[in-house]
């Protein structure tokens, strides 16, 4: 069973660049317990998945159309820009802003939030683990 384990942080660590803090890393392992109750197939996070939830257009809590792109852009090393309220968003790739991804409850606070925005309900905790997934590793 160790090995195991072991086995799998290693795929997981060649798979994908960015190292997050062991705080972040223990939310991400509760994060795909949870999802795996719910979906008992899944193995891992998935950074296509996390694309698609990112980038798809959806009717938002205001009725428009609105995506992640939409405040965040797709460069993630740049400056967003806030729909609502105009306000410049630092970037979210914490490889361009060591401050990402760092704080679970700052992470927490907003998916919930940004979920809320564009898909008018929570992040399930798949959809929130495939979404950091694409955010944390994307070039
Ligand atoms: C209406 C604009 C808007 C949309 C749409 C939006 N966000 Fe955000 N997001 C923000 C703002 C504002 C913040 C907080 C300000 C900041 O941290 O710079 C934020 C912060 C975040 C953070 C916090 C990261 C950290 O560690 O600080 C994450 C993660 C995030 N957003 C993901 C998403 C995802 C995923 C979506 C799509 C489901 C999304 N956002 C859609 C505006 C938006």
């Amino acid at each position: 069973m160790v090995r195991v384990v072991i086995a799998l942080s290693m795929v997981a660590s060649l798979t994908y660049a960015y190292t997050l803090n062991p705080q972040m890393q223990e939310f991400m392992g509760t994060l795909l317990s949870e999802a795996k109750k719910q979906n008992p197939n899944l193995k891992e996070f998935d950074y296509a998945r996390g694309e698609k939830i990112f980038t798809t257009d959806q009717i938002g809590k205001k009725g428009k159309k609105i995506s992640c792109v939409t405040c965040h852009t797709t460069d993630l090393s740049k400056n967003g820009l806030n729909e609502n309220t105009n306000k410049v968003i630092k970037p979210l790739s914490p490889s361009a802003n060591p401050a990402r991804f760092s704080d679970v409850k700052e992470v927490k606070k907003w998916l919930r939030r940004n979920f809320q925005d564009v898909y008018n309900r929570e992040g399930t905790a798949q959809e929130q683990g495939d979404v950091i997934t694409y955010i944390i590793n994307k070039k």
